[in-house]
């Protein structure tokens, strides 16, 4: 097996904003595209599959918006065999095609109702017209993992032959395995043009075939930022980056430090929350809350973690249960400037392990009060509310009114917000702007009982600068709950940061 060598140069093709946007639910305007776009090309990928140049109008503005935009990487129109399909494309002035055409049977016979050859003579015909109009063509076997191999090589010859740059080779519904996988590009590699590896994960497989595929020769991966994509989704940008960086030591010339910034647009924008448990993105990748970890963690950052979080933008989180000790505990605190004794980190262990018996998760701001109360600090909330009102239906835009006390004088404001939650946040946010400007990065509801009557308990990750805390709030009613959490995560940022200018001060 031909292994890489760290002077060759892998490529990537990002298909996130068209295989990405393929996943159910997702559709992404203008904006939105051209922003995913910007956070491709500087991390360095070499291809952005732009969208889908025949799809509607709105597509091809996006399309036309990013070819337009001055990037480095090459923009890509998806294409079908079909000549209007390149007019489309080079009517938003991209750089190439990605021109798919059935490989196997199945799709060939079922799905276009054609056949082999008349396959093969689509595909010489669209390739010649796309080369004669100045396109880069990617000539891209659907289900070629089901497709039959020597027909697959007569396919790409012949696309050679009509002048296609590059190949691709896509495992449409996920079903190779990494030993296939290198036997099919062993052989492959050896057409005389670069080929892709496309890769989709229905068996969780997607990374270690995509990995497979370039150890064996292939030239370019195609991925999608985290993972997303029809399905299972895609091979996953991070996941392959990161495994040829850190496992195979090679350099991608991806900046993976910017990863993490790049993953939470995407899951902003797309609307597809990350499962906490994804590798390299997912909330929980540098997580740790074991007692017996974290001691090891702080003799030596790689006994539980096989990457530094800082490698992909990401910073180490420790969180408080009952699986905390003593060192876990400290090393929270020590985060917001709070020393204690001996005696008082043994009590605020116990009662961290005594809400965390409860089953609940302890927030930052759960574990400052819990050091408050142990150190008998009384502090006076900065801001306080008074009175909240909110008004929505579906009929009027949410609107919501508070009366607050902030810094001791009082204050009323009004926001409106897409739902009277969000306008609620919005009043408060308004209401406090001169003083303390905070962002919410979070929000996270959990029902705690069932019924409509059913308490809830809302998550909140607030954020000013750049310090961020977790705040927490409960109560039958979801607007009560979410404003109390905001509260608190604003009265705990704003109390920090005035800790932090007083020491400034003494120092
Ligand atoms: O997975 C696949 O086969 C594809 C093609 C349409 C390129 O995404
Ligand atoms: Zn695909």
């Amino acid at each position: 097996m031909r292994g890489i060598a760290l002077s060759d140069k892998i490529r990537f093709l990002d298909t996130t904003l068209r295989d990405g946007e393929q996943t159910p639910g997702v559709s992404l305007d203008v904006e939105e595209k051209l922003a995913i776009a910007r956070g491709l090309d500087s991390l360095g990928v070499q291809v952005i599959e732009a969208g889908s140049a025949m799809t509607s109008e709105g597509e091809r503005q996006s399309i036309k918006a990013i070819a337009a935009s001055g990037l480095d990487a090459e923009i890509c129109s998806y294409a079908r065999a079909l000549t209007s399909d390149v007019d489309a494309a080079l009517d938003c002035d991209v750089d190439s095609i990605h021109l798919v055409v059935p490989a196997s049977d199945l799709h060939i016979e079922c799905k276009l109702r054609s056949d082999r050859k008349s396959v093969i003579r689509k595909a010489v015909e669209v390739t010649e017209f796309a080369k004669d109009h100045g396109l880069i063509v990617e000539l891209s076997g659907e289900d070629a993992s089901r497709a039959d191999m020597d027909y697959l090589t007569s396919l790409y010859m012949a696309g050679i032959d009509a002048g296609a740059d590059r190949l691709a080779f896509c495992d449409t519904v996920g079903v190779l395995v990494p030993e296939t996988t290198a036997e099919i590009f062993e052989r492959l590699s050896h057409l005389g043009k670069p080929i892709s590896v496309h890769c989709h994960n229905d068996f969780g497989m997607a990374t270690a075939n995509t990995v497979a595929a370039l150890r064996a020769g292939a030239a370019q991966a195609h991925v999608t930022v985290n993972g997303i994509g029809e399905r299972a989704g895609n091979a996953s940008l991070e996941e392959v980056v990161m495994t040829l960086e850190s496992l195979y030591k090679i350099n991608t010339g991806i900046r993976c430090q910017d990863i993490y910034q790049l993953s939470r647009l995407v899951s902003r924008m797309t609307g597809l929350p990350l499962s906490p448990n994804k590798a390299i993105v997912g909330e929980n990748a540098f997580t740790h809350e074991a007692g017996i970890h974290v001691h090891g963690l702080l003799a030596n950052t790689k006994t539980y973690e096989p990457i530094q979080p800082e490698a992909v933008g990401r910073k180490r989180r420790i969180v408080l249960g009952k699986h905390a000790g003593r060192a876990s505990v400290e090393l929270a605190l020590h985060e917001f400037g709070i020393g204690v004794s001996e005696d008082q980190l043994a009590q605020i262990v116990s009662r961290v392990k005594e809400l965390g018996d409860k089953g609940k998760r302890v927030s930052d701001a759960d574990l400052q009060t819990i050091a408050d109360t142990v150190l008998s600090i009384q502090k006076e909330p900065k801001v306080k509310l008074h009175e909240l009102t909110v008004v929505a239906g579906n009929t009027v835009t949410p609107t919501a009114s508070v009366k607050i006390q902030l810094n001791g004088s009082e204050k009323l404001e009004a926001g409106i917000g897409v739902g009277p939650v969000d306008a609620a946040i919005n009043a408060i946010r308004r209401a406090i702007s001169g003083v303390a400007d905070v962002r919410l990065e979070e929000y996270h509801v959990d029902a705690i009982t069932g019924g409509t009557n059913a308490l809830v308990e809302v998550w909140v990750t607030m954020a000013m600068a750049d310090r961020k805390i977790t705040a927490r709030g409960a109560d039958a009613d979801i607007i009560m709950a979410s404003v109390e959490a905001v509260l608190e995560g604003i009265n705990r940022l704003m109390r920090l940061e005035e800790e932090e200018r007083i020491k400034c001060q003494i120092r």
